[in-house]
């Protein structure tokens, strides 16, 4: 009898040097491969509130309500919009780059009435522009980007918080990019809701994304006049299941969260800010060794750019898509070029989790220059 042979899949395996998807953690991927428990097996409880507790940690904030959103990163900003900015509100956004905008869209799907402050890609707001803005416009809400992967610039959020405070909104940050290899540092920052993702600076695959919602965002959204126009992402919903009440209201994946657990306890093992400060000397290295090929960097002020994403505007006459390709096909390696306004004019360069070492930059840079 003929037998036919069993599928398989073999997938390449690429040195993701993107903006995310970034290498997993070693021990990630091989906690993914453990058994499947059911949703309310009180183990699975146990590993959730470590998890939480290590997105504390990640997040810089004491908040019981930090949990995950079964998403990747843009669930998790539909989810903060869709829950923290009611129709017809004023909802103030900082944009300088793809993921305001996308931030704007939503919003504006949410009804409110988004004003932006707007200033060109790359560039940050200082707290004389975002006080004088806030004041003048008095919102319900503001959004920013803390780390903008289009444009590789970071903005802390300490220029936008103390304004927003004294008009009595509430934050929204956008720390897709920033949580596990940057500070985030949402309380002392003064962040209300900041929600990330999984497989960026945490070194895990897309899929769960991080969210952390201080007291009086919390205190507002246990009040907020109806509900959101979402039933999944619900976040008073969402947090029934984290919280005692342990009641269903999706079914988290378990592999996800053994890869978030494994990737955390690799963080705690090195310590957050060794993990910064690895982040930042790889960044330092790559900025000389891009300067050294004839690169430019999109962001002009060293303090702020993203220290595990990098984007770099290439030498006359080199052409960013012939050099992905080279990359991808000599060295398996892969980086992103700009999206938006800036497609074709810069490489995104992403040196995250066990790609910011020494050894694995000047990999990236030795293969760049044959490549280029
Ligand atoms: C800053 C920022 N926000 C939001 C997103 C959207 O996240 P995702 O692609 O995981 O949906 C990204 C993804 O690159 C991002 O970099």
């Amino acid at each position: 009898m003929l037998t036919a042979a069993p599928k398989r899949i073999a997938p390449p395996t690429r040195l993701l040097y993107g903006p995310g998807p970034s290498m997993v953690e070693p021990r990630a991927y091989q906690a993914m491969s453990q058994p499947i428990v059911g949703i309310f097996d009180p183990y699975f409880f146990d590993l959730v509130e470590e998890i939480r507790a290590g997105l504390r940690q990640a997040f810089g904030t004491a908040n019981q309500m930090t949990f995950t959103v079964p998403a990747s990163g843009s669930g998790a900003t539909e989810a903060a919009v869709a829950n923290f900015v009611l129709p017809e509100s004023k909802f103030v956004v900082f944009a300088a780059g793809h993921f305001a905008d996308r931030m704007t869209i939503m919003a504006q799907r949410q009804r409110a009435n988004v004003v932006r402050f707007e200033k060109p890609w790359g560039q940050v707001f200082s707290s004389e522009e975002a006080e004088e803005f806030l004041m003048r416009e008095r919102p319900n809400a503001v959004g920013f980007v803390q780390a903008e992967t289009s444009t590789g610039a970071f903005q802390s959020g300490r220029a936008i918080t103390a304004a927003a405070r004294q008009t009595g909104a509430l934050v929204i940050a956008d720390c897709v990019a920033s949580l596990g290899a940057m500070p985030v540092e949402m309380d002392a920052v003064g962040i209300d809701v900041a929600f990330s993702c999984s497989q960026k600076g945490l070194s895990c695959p897309a899929g769960l994304s991080p969210i952390s919602i201080s007291p009086r965002a919390w205190e507002w959204l246990e009040r907020r006049p109806g509900d959101p126009f979402t039933w999944y992402l619900d976040l008073r919903l969402m947090a029934r299941y984290f919280e005692p009440t342990h009641a269903y209201q999706h079914t988290p994946s378990p592999p996800l969260y053994y890869a978030m657990h494994q990737a955390l306890a690799a963080i705690e093992e090195e310590g957050l800010r060794n993990r910064w400060n690895r982040h930042q000397k790889a960044n330092e290295r790559l900025v000389e060794g891009l300067s050294r090929l004839g690169f430019e960097l999109l962001v002009r002020n060293p303090a702020d750019r993203i220290w595990h994403l990098t984007t770099a505007v290439p030498p006359k006459g080199v052409d960013e898509t012939q050099v992905r390709r080279n990359l991808v096909q000599k060295y398996n390696i892969e980086v992103a070029g700009g999206i938006g306004q800036l497609a074709g004019k810069i490489l995104r360069i992403g040196t995250m989790g066990p790609l910011a070492t020494e050894e694995n930059v000047d990999f990236l840079l030795e293969a760049l220059a044959a490549s280029m």
